[in-house]
């Protein structure tokens, strides 16, 4: 997923898409993440950078008819399709979306039982300041809840090694080429020292793996297209010929080598939580 702020005059940036798609084939894994953090019912929660909303209403299905999210984007056209799932979940009793950015926000502070940020502190300039800032949001005892990937091993794939390796240092080359702070594209594996700089020490780590095996379904072939394409994009342009030429002929919908039509491939995707505790008083 790629590093875009997003654009007040309002597109939908390249990504989005993939995103969506994520959601979609790996929704119960991803539910089942969300069922693991600690929330009560009629619990107050903000969700950082909420995008298409996804994280926002499975969240709001976990607080209850008393509680309430507010899912904050600076995206006017993530905030519509936000919006748009929202109507059709029946959720908007409790689920409120407003158009602010998260470095400049006005939200009251030391309100929220939980505030939850997804796969979003890469695109974000500071992501100790933003996180210093979700725990300014939560309450004394409230939860602060980041949940990352670490794109450099994001989405595996049982493809030859010798591709995965050139595409993983063409992918580094590229983030480099791309970013003065490269790390924040692989922030995942960061976020216990992110944590402590925003003044969180100790936030307690998990990491999930999720998988699909061939024959793929439709919404993980969609995913995977959407991958591969992106991922194609990005590091063509430092991946050797030969690799270049192996590379496309895995991703080619019309190539016999397609690794999506391999009845015997897998994918592996990798994301990790940390979460941790705003001290009382
Ligand atoms: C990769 S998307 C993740 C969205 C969502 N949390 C998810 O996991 O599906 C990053 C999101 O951050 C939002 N964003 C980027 N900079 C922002 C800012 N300064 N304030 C608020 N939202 C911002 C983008 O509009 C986008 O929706």
């Amino acid at each position: 997923m790629a590093d875009q702020r997003a654009d007040p005059t309002d597109e939908l940036p390249t990504y989005a898409r993939m995103m969506a798609a994520y959601h979609e084939a790996f929704e119960p894994e991803l539910r089942r993440v969300v069922r693991g953090v600690p929330l009560a019912p009629g619990s107050r929660v903000v969700d950082l950078a909420c995008g298409d909303g996804s994280y926002t209403r499975w969240l709001a299905e976990r607080v209850g008819d008393d509680g309430e999210v507010l899912g904050v984007d600076l995206s006017a056209a993530f905030l519509h399709w936000a919006e748009a799932a929202l109507r059709s979940a029946s959720l908007l009793d409790r689920v409120r979306f407003v158009r602010l950015d998260v470095e400049h926000s006005p939200l009251i502070e030391g309100r929220a039982d939980l505030v939850w940020c997804a796969q979003s502190l890469y695109s974000l300039p500071d992501p100790a300041g933003a996180v210093r800032r979700m725990a300014a949001l939560a309450r004394p005892g409230g939860r602060v809840v980041v949940f990352e990937s670490d794109e450099l091993h994001h989405v595996t794939l049982s493809w030859p090694v010798e591709i995965e390796l050139a595409l993983r240092a063409a992918e580094l080359r590229a983030f480099q080429e791309r970013s003065d702070h490269p790390a924040r594209f692989y922030i995942a594996r960061d976020l216990p020292r992110v944590f402590r700089e925003a003044g969180l020490p100790g936030c307690e780590f998990r990491s999930f793996a999720f998988n699909r095996q061939a024959p793929f379904d439709r919404p993980t072939r969609r995913f995977l297209d959407e991958y591969l394409t992106d991922l194609r994009d990005r590091v063509s342009p430092f991946l050797d010929p030969a690799r270049r030429e192996e590379f496309a002929e895995l991703v080619a919908p019309e190539s016999p080598r397609r690794l999506v039509d391999d009845p015997d491939a897998l994918v592996v995707c990798v994301d990790h939580l940390a979460v941790a505790t705003r001290e009382a008083g």
